[in-house]
């Protein structure tokens, strides 16, 4: 017992132990809203619909069907609905073929969702949520319709990854019920959900969604409106700092290891690969429009114009054999980037793991300094949970700004001073900002 208390101590003061003290009071911090109070009365939730039965929507459709909640799924054509349906029941196939479902179980939970093709048959609906595709018209019209069409009070929900949340609220004449819920996919599977809290949304419609969140067995966690959200939006900076180490010299297999030694599920490519590299593109492609003067990630879009989407087309960062998911190194990519490098001057050189965590985390933390300074994100800890249950962070490093405090935020900074000295590392990226520069200078740390 002795010895068993030695080793107790020494493990309690561990940063991996703070860290994942961190991580269970962060998702209990999550579920407060400063100006929500915690007894706000929620609106009953006891029929759902959800609009589109594609991969997100089926998911979706999916979670309310696991927590016993007749679910509404609509879609425009038949066979778009017969096709979501069919997924729908080969992931529960799946499942009890597993073990984890019985047959009835199956049965039941298909029984809860009712496919439908006319809207009508949602009026009655206490929250709808929209997963159609990603354009702003296509929303426009679903939101229209839905303004219409549902019994006053319903909560109008949005699945939209990059759009702007107040827009979409803006087509109905009830703003106060519209609201962001931002899954990730596979939607029934992955534990995060993003709660967007838009300009006019209710209080207690965000009560209700982040009540919602907790039926359905999430962790929700409260985002203001922006592009990308809280996770989303950190990873551009994330995946343009790991472009540019491809640029000065290294390889997607050297990124990818160096951050998955350290501790990610996977690193940036083999995500991308397996998201399919044309979801980064299409919104690339759209800021580009947006704003020509957004820094560009040619060897990114290099990628995709040859085809290379990842996984789905069997070749992406890496190329994948059929049938299996393993990322092998493809010398064609080896050899477009060297033909950039050559391009654009630039002599490649060694870069060690240590240098590739650094680029690629900090460039993570100095964008979740940004989001909680903009008030996007209510807490530095709600950034963390976003990172720690969306975006495979190891649980042991407690999330991107704990991480940061851990290192001390004067050692971020000074890190980011030397990165900014490299021309090939995008000098004016490594501004420090303000929130990080301030508390750095103080002493102070993000939590
Ligand atoms: N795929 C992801 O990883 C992911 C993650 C988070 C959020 N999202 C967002 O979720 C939404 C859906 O994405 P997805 O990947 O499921 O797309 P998807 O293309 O797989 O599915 C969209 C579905 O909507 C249907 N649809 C289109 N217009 C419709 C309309 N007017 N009425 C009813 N149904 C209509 C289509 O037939 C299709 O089945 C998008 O806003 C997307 O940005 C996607």
């Amino acid at each position: 017992m002795r010895t068993e208390r030695e080793l107790f101590l020494q493990l309690m003061v561990s940063p991996e132990s703070r860290a994942l003290r961190h991580a269970f009071f962060a998702e209990r911090a999550a579920a407060k809203i400063p100006d929500v109070p915690e007894d706000t009365k929620t609106r009953p939730v006891r029929k759902a619909a959800v609009i589109g039965a594609g991969t997100m929507g089926g998911g979706i459709a999916m979670n309310f069907a696991n927590a016993g909640i007749p679910v509404s799924l609509l879609e425009v054509k038949e066979d778009a609905l017969q096709k979501g349906l069919s997924t729908i029941r080969k992931n529960y196939e799946n499942s009890a073929r597993k073990g984890k479902l019985t047959a009835a179980q199956v049965e039941e939970r298909m029984g809860l969702i009712r496919p439908t093709l006319k809207y009508q048959d949602l009026a009655d609906a206490d929250v709808v949520i929209e997963a159609v595709f990603e354009e702003i018209g296509v929303k426009e019209g679903v939101f229209r319709t839905l303004d219409e069409v549902m019994k006053p009070g319903a909560i109008l929900a949005t699945n939209t990854s990059t759009l702007d949340v107040n827009k979409i609220a803006s087509f109905t004449r009830r703003p106060q019920d519209v609201i962001g819920t931002h899954f990730f996919s596979p939607a029934n599977v992955m534990k995060l959900l993003e709660v967007v809290r838009g300009q006019a949304t209710a209080k207690d419609v965000l009560a209700t969604a982040m009540e919602l969140g907790k039926k359905l067995r999430k962790t929700a966690v409260v985002s203001g409106v922006c592009d990308g959200f809280i996770g989303n939006r950190m990873l551009h900076p994330y995946l343009r700092q790991a472009n540019l180490l491809l640029e000065e010299g290294a390889l997607p297999q050297h990124v990818d290891s160096a951050l998955e030694k350290w501790g990610m599920a996977m690193g940036p490519f083999r995500v991308s690969d397996l998201a399919g590299n044309d979801v980064g593109w299409f919104i690339r492609k759209r800021h580009y429009a947006e704003d020509p003067s957004s820094p560009k990630l040619p060897l990114a879009d290099r990628i995709c114009e040859l085809g290379r989407f990842g996984q789905k087309t069997g070749s992406g960062w890496y190329r994948y054999e059929a049938g299996k998911r393993d990322a092998i190194p493809d010398r064609a990519v080896e050899e477009l980037i060297a033909a950039h490098r050559k391009e654009n001057r630039i002599e490649p050189r060694k870069i060690n793991a240590e240098e590739i965590v650094e680029r690629c985390i900090y460039a993570l933390v100095n964008e979740g300094a940004k989001i909680l300074a903009e008030g996007i994100a209510q807490r530095a800890s709600d950034v963390d949970i976003v990172y720690l249950t969306g975006y495979g962070f190891p649980p042991f490093r407690g999330g991107p700004m704990l991480y940061a405090d851990t290192v001390g935020l004067y050692n971020v900074v000074r890190a980011m001073n030397r990165f900014a000295a490299n021309p090939h590392a995008d000098p004016g990226f490594w501004k420090p900002a303000p929130l990080l520069a301030s508390l750095a200078a103080e002493g102070k740390t993000f939590n």
